[in-house]
């Protein structure tokens, strides 16, 4: 909604005609009625009431006035004034200009000479009409606001500044930079980012750029003629095009084949694409949000990441903190994913229990919001009676409050990292009661790293892949 618009705040109608009679006659039907009325013979009056102050809610106008007349009035309601209803006067013989006009949006019109039944049932209708338009406006703004904070989910310190910053540059154009770990909510920050902006009604469109071959990228994001490649048997759109007005998500940049990248700064610099196949580039409007789980400043060190491409992507940077470091979201978080499993599988749970709630929030959560929604799923679809409770959780969680208070260990500062090390996972061990596998999820390591660190001989080394 334009942000200089006005809402129509008492129930009230205005009347304009140049004809001073008709408009006084118009004001004592009206007030007769029970409405509140305002009535006045000068149409430059009812501009400045419907471009400023308080515009009614609804307008009478008649059409054909000098100076001002009632088209102006009804386009500057349009722009104003939106959820004013516009009735319009015309005399016999002019029908045809109120039949333009109503597809100019007015919402009725009336002929003259005026029938005082019809009058009233049309300002009843319009009025009925405009508390409507502020209604489904107030209910669409709720739904929007509720909407968004219903979508990320958290209140720590730095989810918090992230959500504060994706609603400061969601009117803006710029490219935004989405960083963090995997599974810390970058699509979702993407989306949340898409639908907050202008764009909203425009398409939202995500391209994984370490999912999709290289040979078939270049196509897949800018389109190609027919008859480019083999196989190319119709022209087709790539993503850009598809987005055109909307917002591009490039998911994995990081992997963006170097060949490509060039082209997309090319994209990002002139907004101009150029389909395979073709050397006439075509305007897109599209906003790109880039998301990676990569230090894409290394990349460019390493030489597989462009410079100049870097420093046209990280113009707002949006990082998000891995789960560990916000360990006030988890409780947040997983409440929500337990209403959305338990609704999903149909189960009546009531809560998470205390112990835990304090496991949850203990763990480090290597994959984490992922990984704690997957973790609900499980435990959702485990649980037993009206709470999660430990048992319904991963095994490798549990340890953590079971064994009750835990030893501590301290090393003088200028102790060798091969002995607090070797330290470390000898206590864990110690309180895992020699189980490796738990014992290396709580260290964060993988079993087969554990076995190496420990040199212990004898003992088959499992062959799975470390998580
Ligand atoms: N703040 C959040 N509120 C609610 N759900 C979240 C939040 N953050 C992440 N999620 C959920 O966690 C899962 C992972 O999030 P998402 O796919 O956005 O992560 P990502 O950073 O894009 O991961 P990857 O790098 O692996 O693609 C999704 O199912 C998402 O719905
Ligand atoms: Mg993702």
């Amino acid at each position: 909604m334009v942000a200089w618009s006005q809402t129509p705040t008492a129930a009230e109608v205005a009347v304009v005609d140049d004809d001073a009679a008709n408009a006084t006659s118009l004001e004592k039907l009206l007030t007769r009625e029970g409405f509140v009325v305002r009535a006045t013979a000068d149409p430059r009056q009812a501009l400045r009431w419907m471009s400023g102050g308080s515009p009614p809610a609804v307008l009478v106008t008649d059409l054909m006035m000098p100076e001002v007349d009632g088209l102006e009035l009804l386009r500057t309601a349009a722009v104003h004034a939106p959820d004013t209803a516009v009735v319009l006067m015309t005399a016999y013989g002019t029908v045809e200009t109120a039949v333009a006009a109503m597809k100019e949006g007015a919402y009725d019109f009336l002929t003259k000479p005026l029938r005082r039944t019809d009058v009233v049932r049309a300002v009843g209708r319009a009025m009925e009409r405009s508390r409507l338009a502020i209604e489904n406006r107030a209910l669409r703004a709720e739904l929007e606001r509720t909407g968004r904070s219903r979508e990320i989910i958290g209140t720590a310190e730095p989810t918090r500044r992230a959500i504060a910053l994706l609603e400061a540059v969601a009117p803006a154009r710029s490219t935004v930079l989405l960083l963090g770990e995997s599974g810390t909510g970058k699509e979702v920050f993407a989306r949340a980012l898409h639908r907050a902006s202008p764009r909203a009604a425009r398409a939202f469109v995500a391209v994984n750029c370490a999912a999709i071959p290289e040979n078939l990228l270049e196509s897949e994001l800018f389109g190609h003629e027919r008859g480019a490649f083999t196989g190319a048997a119709t022209r087709r759109d790539g993503r850009f095009q598809v987005a055109d007005g909307g917002t591009l998500l490039l998911d994995e940049i990081g992997d963006l084949p170097l060949a490509l990248q060039g082209k997309l700064l090319r994209a990002l610099q002139e907004g101009e694409v150029e389909r395979v196949g073709s050397s006439r580039p075509e305007r897109v409007d599209v906003r790109v949000i880039a998301a990676t789980n990569r230090d894409l400043r290394a990349e460019v060190e390493a030489g597989r990441f462009r410079e100049d491409l870097y420093w046209r992507l990280d113009v707002i940077r949006i990082e998000l903190p891995p789960l560990r470091q916000r360990s006030e979201d988890v409780p947040a978080l997983a409440h929500h994913f337990l209403r959305r499993f338990a609704a999903e599988n149909g189960k009546a749970l009531l809560g998470i229990d205390r112990d835990a709630l304090e496991a949850l929030q203990a763990w480090r959560w290597p994959g984490n919001v992922r990984e704690l929604e997957n973790a609900m799923e499980r435990a959702v679809v485990l649980a037993r009676g009206s709470a999660i409770t430990l048992a319904d959780l991963p095994s490798h969680l549990q340890l953590r409050v079971h064994d009750g208070p835990r030893r501590v260990l301290s090393f003088p500062v200028g102790t060798a990292l091969a002995e607090i090390e070797r330290d470390a996972i000898d206590a864990t061990l110690a309180l895992t009661g020699g189980d490796k596998r738990r014992a290396a999820a709580l260290l964060g390591i993988g079993v087969r790293t554990l076995y190496r660190r420990l040199g212990a001989p004898g003992e088959a080394i499992p062959t799975e892949e470390e998580s």
